[in-house]
């Protein structure tokens, strides 16, 4: 018997993520990965991890393992909000959502504003995590450049010209896929023309602690939100654990309340113990430490995996500097070159990457990869370029 007639309408729009598909061609410890999208697990804090956890759930199992408020635990909102005022943001513990990552803000946002045929406009590229929660809710995608300082604005003035723009979603700190960093007076502009244009931002920035040179300035979008039309989203993913499930969003109130019943019917509340666990760690004073190591952790190898470019593809291609987050963005100069049909070709001689085309909604961006320097050894991360090049000869 078929099942397919009891699928809703949306979940014929469901979009499985395209680069999940070259997961299994990339999980071969022979083959020296630059396609990872995930943390180094090295950067884990496990012991400490450990430890907090059966504190917590020892001393504290009427919260710890108990149901907890939809918006989060009281503490950690107001640890959280203090991470946003750092950030330049103005917010209250009461602006704060705390979410079951930031995936899971991504899909209520979607939920919450979305109806089948509504426009949300994505960066070219863009994250695949996120157009799927748009695609999931029937919204159209459609997408506006980026060059190196971010969205160009002539674009998004285009596509918010000729479309009723619902949402723009943007990730304006070492965005995944492309390792960029948006400029400040981009991001002002950016919201220039939400306001002109009457569109809501969704400004995701797991990345923006992840940083690895100096002068780069981070300040998110929503620090010149005067007219309350940006949600920015956080996680803890890169900097703690993703395991730990933790994010958040801050936004307008009026935004918040509903985006709040949105939770309650998708999970009551995010996991209590993960949030115990996150709380605990950042009231004893250990996430910025924490973040130090991270940084310290990843810069050298950042480093190493950039070098490597410059020695085997200066005549070949031209790559985002990664001055933070986890990838660098490649463009071929040939633009002939198709990266996926070359995924397996490159498996076979050692090494992997994620090819750039299925993070382009609008099918361009074929002659791009990803590249992520979280995975491999520095030894193999310069040997992996050297077979890489040989790849695209
Ligand atoms: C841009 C972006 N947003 C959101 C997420 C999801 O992160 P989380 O673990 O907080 O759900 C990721 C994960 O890689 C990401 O790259």
């Amino acid at each position: 018997m078929s099942h397919e007639h009891f699928f809703s309408r949306d979940a014929q729009s469901f979009r499985a993520s395209p680069i999940r598909a070259f997961a299994k061609l990339i999980n071969d410890p022979n083959v020296i990965s630059f396609a990872g999208g995930v943390p180094n697990p090295e950067t884990f804090p496990a012991e400490r991890i450990a430890a907090v956890a059966e504190q917590v759930v020892r001393e504290r199992r009427a919260i710890a393992l108990q149901y907890g408020p939809t918006r989060g635990l009281p503490r950690l909102c107001a640890s959280i909000a203090a991470i946003c005022q750092s950030r330049g943001i103005e917010c209250a513990s009461s602006d704060v959502i705390v979410t079951t990552g930031s995936q899971q803000a991504l899909d209520l946002i979607a939920h919450t504003f979305l109806d089948p045929g509504d426009v949300v406009a994505v960066e070219l590229p863009t994250y695949i995590g996120g157009s799927a929660s748009f695609f999931a809710r029937s919204a159209r995608l459609v997408g506006v450049q980026q060059d190196d300082e971010g969205i160009v604005p002539q674009s998004l003035r285009e596509v918010a010209t000729g479309e009723k723009i619902k949402l723009l979603y943007t990730i304006p700190n070492f965005q995944n896929p492309s390792g960029r960093l948006m400029t400040q007076a981009r991001r002002a502009a950016v919201l220039e023309i939400a306001e002109e244009h009457d569109f809501l931002v969704i400004e995701d920035d797991p990345y923006g602690e992840l940083v690895y040179v100096d002068g780069v300035d981070t300040t998110a979008m929503k620090s010149r939100d005067a007219h309350q039309r940006v949600l920015y989203l956080g996680s803890f993913s890169k900097v703690l654990a993703p395991g730990l499930r933790c994010g958040w969003m801050i936004g307008a109130k009026e935004l918040l309340d509903r985006l709040e019943i949105a939770k309650q019917s998708a999970d009551l509340c995010s996991g209590m113990l993960d949030q115990s666990i996150v709380d605990e760690l950042i009231a004893g004073g250990e996430l910025e430490p924490q973040i130090q190591r991270v940084r310290a952790f990843y810069r050298g190898k950042r480093g190493i995996l950039i070098a490597s470019l410059e020695e085997h593809f200066t005549d070949k291609a031209r790559w985002t500097p990664a001055d933070g987050g986890l990838f660098t963005f490649v463009t071929l100069r040939d633009e002939t070159i198709d990266t996926t049909a070359r995924v397996a070709d490159a498996v076979a001689r050692g090494v992997a990457y994620i090819p750039g085309g299925p993070f382009f909604i609008d099918g361009s961006g074929t002659n791009t990869m990803r590249l992520t320097f979280a995975k491999e050894g520095d030894e193999r991360m310069r040997e992996g370029i050297a077979i890489l090049a040989g790849v695209f000869e």
